[in-house]
């Protein structure tokens, strides 16, 4: 089994699935941090006040510095996330860390599109086809070399129908066999989650099944995909869960009006348990079985602080219960993520 071998007294750490990969419990993901402009709530206040390459590299390293001090051994970036796998691989070549010492994931789908600018009019533009893969495979490699891990479809959805093309498909295992990635992924965004996870679950080339992980929104609002990520973990597929805060609506730090009765209730919840709200989202995450890894989305290395502890919290069942009783409709969910703003 590749990576996370020698990590001691850090974080647990869990094959993930029948990649032959195995991951901290934690991972970090890089969306906040490798570009100057995204959805999360408090960007103002948590990054730099000039967020610019060098100083957004900057905070890259030093999370990557505090991620594998801690114990973690997963990390997770995209070709939309600006510089992040530029950040990443300056950072694993500075510190000398062997491919293979760490899972590193990353995606392709979508092209960044806002110039290092906050307020640009696209800041993304998606194409789940083989021409977009076959060139975004080649620029991910350029940068992360063997470091490439999992190679994940970006918000991969039933209705692009890339999750039934099969010279796509042909192709994205052809990727593997060749070495050029070790594990096929895809993520998994909005309210028909489900219908793209049975695809993926489905798809096969000469027999072979296509895909090895998955990376899913799972989190106290939106938890409507546990029962099918629990098939799929069945199905020997690694579980990766994204947005565990809901792109930081489950945190104290939220302001949003729309949320001050869910936070208010969440802190008398948090108050009880004696943790911040953002650790109690969390832990409840990283204790649901099917979960092999939760990503972090820190800013700040004193919020990964807090999800490195929290990453460790055993909530007793009555917390858990009480957690439970959160979820939001899905449609309803995606409908107010759809409108956080970039900033
Ligand atoms: N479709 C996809 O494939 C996809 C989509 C989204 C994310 N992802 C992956 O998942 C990772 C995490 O997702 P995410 O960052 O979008 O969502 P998230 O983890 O739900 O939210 C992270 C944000 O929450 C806020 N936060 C976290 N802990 C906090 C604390 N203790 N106190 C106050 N605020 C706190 C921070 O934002 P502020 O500092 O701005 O408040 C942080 O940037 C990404 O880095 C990426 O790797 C993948």
């Amino acid at each position: 089994m590749r990576a996370a071998r020698g990590v001691k007294g850090g974080l647990p750490v869990r094959p993930l699935g029948r990649t032959g990969l195995a991951v901290s419990r934690l991972g970090l993901g890089l969306a906040a941090v490798g570009r100057p402009g995204y959805i999360t709530l408090g960007r103002a206040r948590d990054l730099p006040p000039a967020r610019t390459p060098e100083a957004l590299a900057a905070r890259t390293a030093a999370l990557c510095d505090a991620a594998w001090a801690s114990g973690v051994r997963y990390f997770d970036a995209a070709r939309s996330y600006g510089r992040a796998e530029e950040f990443l691989a300056r950072w694993l070549t500075r510190r000398g860390i062997a491919a293979g010492a760490v899972v590193v994931g990353s995606k392709w789908g979508y092209r960044y599109t806002a110039g290092w600018t906050i307020d640009a009019a696209v800041h993304e533009e998606k194409e789940l086809s083989l021409a977009r893969f076959t060139q975004q495979l080649g620029e991910t490699r350029a940068l992360l070399g063997d470091h490439l891990d999992l190679y994940q479809i970006h918000s991969a959805t039933a209705e692009s129908g890339c999750l039934e093309d099969e010279r796509l498909l042909a192709a994205l295992v052809a990727a593997r066999r060749s070495g050029a990635c070790r594990a096929l992924g895809l993520s998994l965004s909005g309210p028909t989650s489900d219908r793209a996870l049975a695809l993926a679950l489905a798809a096969r080339i000469d027999g072979e099944p296509v895909f090895d992980a998955v990376q899913a929104t799972v989190n106290l609002l939106e938890p409507s995909l546990l029962p099918l990520l629990a098939a799929a973990h069945a199905a020997g597929l690694g579980v990766i869960a994204k947005e565990v805060h809901a792109n930081g609506r489950l945190a104290d730090a939220n302001d949003r009006p729309g949320d001050a009765g869910l936070v208010a209730a969440l802190r008398a919840l948090a108050a009880d348990a004696g943790v911040a709200i953002a650790d109690l989202a969390l832990a409840w995450v990283v204790g649901q079985p099917q979960i092999d890894v939760a990503l972090s989305g820190a800013a700040t290395t004193a919020q990964l602080a807090g999800h490195v502890r929290a990453a460790a919290l055993a909530l007793d069942p009555d917390t858990s219960a009480a957690l439970a009783r959160f979820a939001e409709a899905p449609a309803a969910y995606w409908a107010t993520r759809a409108r956080l703003p970039w900033t």
